[in-house]
């Protein structure tokens, strides 16, 4: 095996992949059969979780065993997510989704990816990523129904910290993969990360940039997020939609302090009730790396689904280099400490509504 493609799959912890074998199978048209068991594990897998709900990723079927990832770059984040680590780790996840969806048919997921890993921003049309392969023997994976009902919680939770069992059966889990989780039910260090988060965000949105591209990804209406089944929909962020709007194409009207101060009070307020934040450090400077860390972020959400506890990762915190290195000097990492590459708050609280998706048919390319 050619030694890349083998350290590819050492990273990954996948099997063997014959290309050749992919390529005679691309020559045949896919059976009904085939598109039938491919559509059923992305029907499962289309509720992995993204940036923004961006959704970067579809499918072309092969074969009833083989399939080829792609991502659209219409769905992508030049912008805000330069290096594409990001949107990556999403890629990463929505692997683990699919290999979570086929434990239950008895396979298991072998995963090459591309060579070159970085997406292509200047792509015009859907860019290979990755080739997948059904092999018999199920990966171990937690009950694939997980996938429908995991969520991301942006509203109060009910004051109670994490189960200490839970908390380290998580910490656990980070470790088999390489990864440090650390978690904190300190008052003071979770006011510290509520507030960093709260004014890293409004920092961010300053950013002409940013706030032009996150603008793309609003819904601001039921209809529109139901319409376009992607993006960040007002009712999952937990603001009213008339406000989110003026906030993204009026954000002059929202410079005064006293209103800055206003909106500040509210959004954290509606994060009142959290005793549990927690983050993730480990190999962050690869493709490789970006994808093995979706693969754990989305065992860990699963795993926290099942336990009933909630989820809200706070990316501006990681992504903004000096609230970065702010939350670092907090909670005492050393220059030698593994990379931090996400920051969230847990817990327990009402279900969260949820966010829309692309349907399967959306997510299928022609054969
Ligand atoms: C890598 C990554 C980073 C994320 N960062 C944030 C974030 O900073 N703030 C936030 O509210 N949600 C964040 N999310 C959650 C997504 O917005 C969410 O998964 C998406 O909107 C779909 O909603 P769902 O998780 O409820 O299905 C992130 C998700 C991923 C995968």
């Amino acid at each position: 095996m050619e030694r890349r493609t083998f350290l590819w799959q050492a990273a990954l912890g996948l099997g063997a992949l014959s290309l050749g074998r992919v390529q005679a199978a691309a020559a045949w048209k896919p059976t009904r059969a085939a598109q039938a068991r491919w559509a059923e594990l992305l029907d499962y897998a289309r509720w992995a979780p993204s940036p923004h709900n961006i959704q970067p990723w579809k499918l072309r079927v092969v074969s009833d065993t083989e399939a080829e990832l792609y991502y659209d770059p219409a769905r992508l984040l030049p912008y805000t997510d330069p290096t594409s680590a990001f949107t990556i780790i999403g890629l990463g996840i929505f692997i683990e989704s699919l290999r979570v969806a086929a434990a239950p048919l008895g396979l298991g997921l072998d995963v090459r990816p591309a060579e070159a890993l970085r997406l292509d921003y200047a792509a015009t049309a859907p860019t290979w990523f990755a080739r997948l392969r059904l092999r018999p023997g199920a990966d171990p994976a937690p009950d694939r129904e997980l996938l429908k009902e995991r969520r991301t919680a942006r509203r109060a939770y009910d004051g109670r910290p994490v189960a200490a069992a839970v908390q380290q059966e998580m910490a656990t889990l980070a470790t088999a993969y390489g990864h440090q989780l650390s978690l904190s039910s300190d008052p003071a260090l979770i006011d510290f990360v509520l507030d960093l988060n709260c004014q890293t965000l409004f920092a961010d949105l300053d950013d002409a940039g940013t706030r032009r591209e996150l603008s793309t990804w609003i819904r601001t209406t039921d209809e529109q997020a139901a319409h376009l089944a992607d993006g960040l929909w007002s009712r999952c962020m937990g603001f009213p939609g008339w406000l989110m709007h003026n906030f993204f194409f009026h954000s002059e009207r929202f410079r005064a302090g006293w209103k800055r101060a206003v909106l500040g009070r509210a959004y954290r307020h509606s994060m009142r009730g959290t005793a549990t934040v927690a983050w993730l450090q480990g190999p962050f400077a690869t493709p490789a790396d970006w994808l093995r860390a979706g693969a754990l972020l989305q065992r860990l959400w699963l795993d926290l689904s099942r336990h009933g506890v909630y989820l809200h990762p706070f990316g501006s915190v990681v992504t903004n280099p000096a609230a970065h290195q702010q939350f670092l000097t907090r909670a005492g990492a050393g220059p030698a400490a593994p990379p931090l590459w996400l920051l969230m708050r847990l817990g327990y609280g009402p279900v969260p509504p949820r966010s829309f998706r692309l349907t399967v048919n959306d997510l299928l390319m022609p054969s």
